[in-house]
């Protein structure tokens, strides 16, 4: 009987999968993980989630935060990614507003999409999803990547031209040539392979090992330098482009540009600090639910739209990144 159950227990699929959205936490200079205690941080970032976010951030978020902005009123960890900008031909910038995705419920403010996928998106390929742990942390792409080959090698960080907000493809390694009708989507997918002993690397990134390919298709196995598959974490943010677009410049150049000065998005990047309190994420990804359907307890805490609206922090860096500004926030003028 107990070889029965001990069998079943391994080869039933657990398919669970996490999408849900975040509102807008905040959007200033602040970067916790690559650079810690520095404020103002070098460029802007959006961030989402829990409400522990600062300069400095040590220890289990999961329980330091009393709020978060996300679905999953658990879910202390924060999520963030380089903020997007409208460069006028005059030599003004101006931020892009972020909007609600698709599919979520209404009223969300600005913020992301994430996902906590399977090893594929619908399965764990008959082995445990292990959660991250407290402390862990990790980043995808660089900011220093400044060539398309570069761009094209990260697999799972890129643009969507949307036609509307259901478009998912095609995928493109940098920012669309053309004005997009709906706005730009900016996917980050992080690597899902750890090494099974660091919360964290130097690099913030050799800790961990990518096996995803395009878009949400299935993976390749973790390497046994990095045997630990964990679940598949993903970042969906649009941007508002649509206001900008009868400003395209008259020599058909692309007007945007990352927040830190990048205006062909080849070193577009994300930053993830886990944050989920004990050991909700495992019983997550250990269930079979998908999406909507985690929610109420089920086997989540989850929360309403205007409760995630409600949680803030306080900006420890004043500056105004709203106006039409002289230059980027932080990079000098050329
Ligand atoms: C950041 O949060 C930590 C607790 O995690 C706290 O000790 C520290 O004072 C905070 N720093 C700032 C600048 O708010
Ligand atoms: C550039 O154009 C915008 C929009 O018309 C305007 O608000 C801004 O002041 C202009 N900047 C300069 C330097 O002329």
């Amino acid at each position: 009987m107990k070889w029965l159950s001990l069998a079943v227990a391994l080869i039933t699929p657990s398919q669970a999968a996490l999408r849900f959205g975040c509102s807008t936490l905040s959007i200033q200079r602040l970067d916790p993980l690559v650079e810690p205690g520095r404020i103002p941080s070098a460029h802007v970032h959006q961030i989402v989630g829990g409400n522990a976010f600062n300069a400095t951030m040590a220890g289990d978020i999961g329980e330091q935060g009393s709020c978060t902005t996300c679905t999953f009123s658990e879910d202390f960890s924060n999520y963030w990614t380089a903020v997007m900008f409208f460069k006028h031909q005059n030599g003004s910038y101006k931020r892009v507003p972020i909007m609600q995705n698709t599919a979520l419920p209404n009223g969300i403010s600005g913020g992301m999409t994430i996902y906590y996928t399977q090893q594929d998106f619908n399965s764990n390929g008959n082995q445990k999803i292990t959660s991250f742990k407290p402390g862990f942390r990790m980043t995808v792409g660089s900011p220093t990547t400044n060539t398309l080959d570069g761009a094209k090698g990260h697999a799972g960080l890129r643009f969507v031209c949307l036609e509307n907000k259901g478009t998912r493809f095609p995928e493109l390694p940098d920012f669309p040539t053309k004005p997009c009708k709906g706005g730009i989507m900016t996917v980050h997918h992080f690597p899902s392979c750890w090494d099974g002993k660091n919360l964290d690397s130097p690099d913030h990134q050799s800790h961990m090992y990518n096996t995803a390919k395009e878009a949400f298709s299935p993976a390749g196995p973790c390497p046994a330098s990095h045997p630990v598959r964990m679940p598949q974490l993903a970042y969906e943010t649009l941007w508002d482009t649509t206001q900008f677009n009868s400003l395209w410049p008259k020599d058909g150049s692309n007007p945007f540009v990352l927040s830190f000065g990048d205006n062909k998005g080849y070193g577009t990047h994300a930053d993830y600090v886990f944050g989920w309190k004990g050991d909700s994420l495992q019983r997550a990804m250990d269930s079979s639910c998908m999406f909507t359907a985690c929610e109420n307890g089920k086997p989540l805490k989850s929360q309403a739209v205007a409760q995630m609206n409600k949680c803030a922090v306080k900006n420890s860096v004043i500056e105004d990144l709203d106006g039409w500004l002289p230059q980027l926030p932080g990079m000098r003028m050329e």
